[in-house]
């Protein structure tokens, strides 16, 4: 079983109050006031207009050289990045995910954070802190936009899901001294690019997204950043980074298909950016989705007892629709006059059932061997 701290949501590795106090209320100050009581209007909120999609510039798996992906959806891998929000609308999420009652009951340490300044938040729109944010993510114009760009209608993942902020934070010092460093940053990611690894530093190391697409969208001014691009590797090993993401802008990446990992920032005391899990709207589509790398016992925001009955929500509407489906081809295709296909008909029964073991396969209880699952 988990241990008992994941159970408990984690609270072991929540925020220190000093890195709020120090870090995280003098950007809140600065926002404070920001749209209170504003409601997300896409009309008004929407930066991007429709022939920014029609011109934007997007990448294919087989222009990565990725000939034969173990998770894809469709063949979209990445874009570059395509304005989303206003600055108003950028505002006014900062207050609500900064504000001092939601950061400090949602937000864990990163896992790979030995500074207490990277920061995930996550779990929490479900819960009111952030109607606004809330609102503009789920808005069907919001998902029309990343729909189109992807090439293919995505819905949000689940409930607990919506909204994944990673806080990459540093003193004013430490910005001073990597501007002091930037040739010095400059040569060690062209090492990195070159493929060693081990030249710069990433919150996280190199992983697939446990869901198909993810969209990043920054919430910080990156004008003076150096780094925080998302690196991806191309079918032949060689590395690509993506172009720097403005704020208010979004870049797109079919992140369960393509390995990837997020350069630290340098340069800035802030990088914040909105990791939004993104997956096929049809139930009937191939569903890619695991929670290797979200599972409450692998990533510190996710919280147990909150989390799972999401997870399980949402797995058993796509079992309803495809057993409706099957339910509905079988009778169908009877009253047409045709043959019963005993063979057929096993092979999605099969289906059905590996569904509902993907559904519990990544239960923590297997990490410890406590049980044998099939
Ligand atoms: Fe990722």
């Amino acid at each position: 079983m988990p241990s008992i701290e994941v159970i408990k949501g984690n609270i072991h590795k929540s925020v220190p109050d000093s890195t709020y106090e120090i870090f995280i209320k003098p950007l809140y100050e600065k926002v404070k006031d920001a749209g209170l009581g504003t409601k997300f209007d896409p009309d008004v909120h929407l930066s991007c207009k429709a022939e920014d999609i029609e011109t934007l510039k997007t990448y294919t798996l087989q222009d990565l050289g990725i000939t034969n992906p173990k998770r894809a959806v469709n063949d979209f891998a990445a874009c570059d990045p395509l304005p989303l929000f206003t600055q108003e609308a950028i505002d006014i999420i900062r207050r609500e995910i900064m504000t001092e009652s939601t950061f400090k009951k949602y937000a864990r340490l990163a896992n790979l954070s030995t500074s207490a300044l990277d920061v995930q938040l996550g779990g929490f729109t479900k819960y009111g802190t952030s109607p606004f944010l809330k609102d503009a993510l789920s808005h069907p114009r919001t998902l029309e936009v990343f729909s189109k760009v992807i090439g293919l209608q995505v819905r949000n993942f689940c409930d607990f899901e919506n909204g994944h902020i990673n806080f990459g934070i540093k003193s004013k010092e430490q910005a001073a001294i990597e501007r002091e460093s930037i040739t010095e940053i400059e040569a060690k990611t062209q090492l990195f690019l070159k493929g060693d690894s081990s030249a710069i530093d990433s919150v996280v190391n190199w992983h697939f997204d446990s869901n198909p697409y993810t969209a990043v969208i920054m919430l910080s001014p990156t004008d003076e950043m150096i780094g925080g691009e998302t690196a991806l590797t191309k079918g032949s090993g060689e590395i690509v980074l993506t172009k720097q993401t403005p704020q208010g802008s979004v870049s797109l990446v079919q992140a369960g298909a393509i390995r990837h990992l997020a350069l630290l920032p340098f340069c800035v005391t802030e990088r914040i950016a909105i990791a939004q899990a993104l997956l096929p709207a049809d139930p009937l589509l191939n569903d890619v989705t695991v929670i290797t790398t979200i599972k409450p016992s692998v990533l510190h925001r996710t919280r147990y007892n909150e989390f799972y009955p999401d997870w399980i929500e949402y797995r058993m509407g796509v079992l309803e629709a495809r057993v409706r489906n099957l339910k509905q081809t079988v009778r169908k295709k009877a009253d047409n006059g045709e043959d019963f296909d005993q063979l057929e008909t096993i092979e999605q029964l099969k289906e059905l059932i590996n569904y509902v073991k993907g559904t519990y396969r990544e239960f923590e209880v297997i990490d410890e061997g406590l049980a044998t699952i099939d």
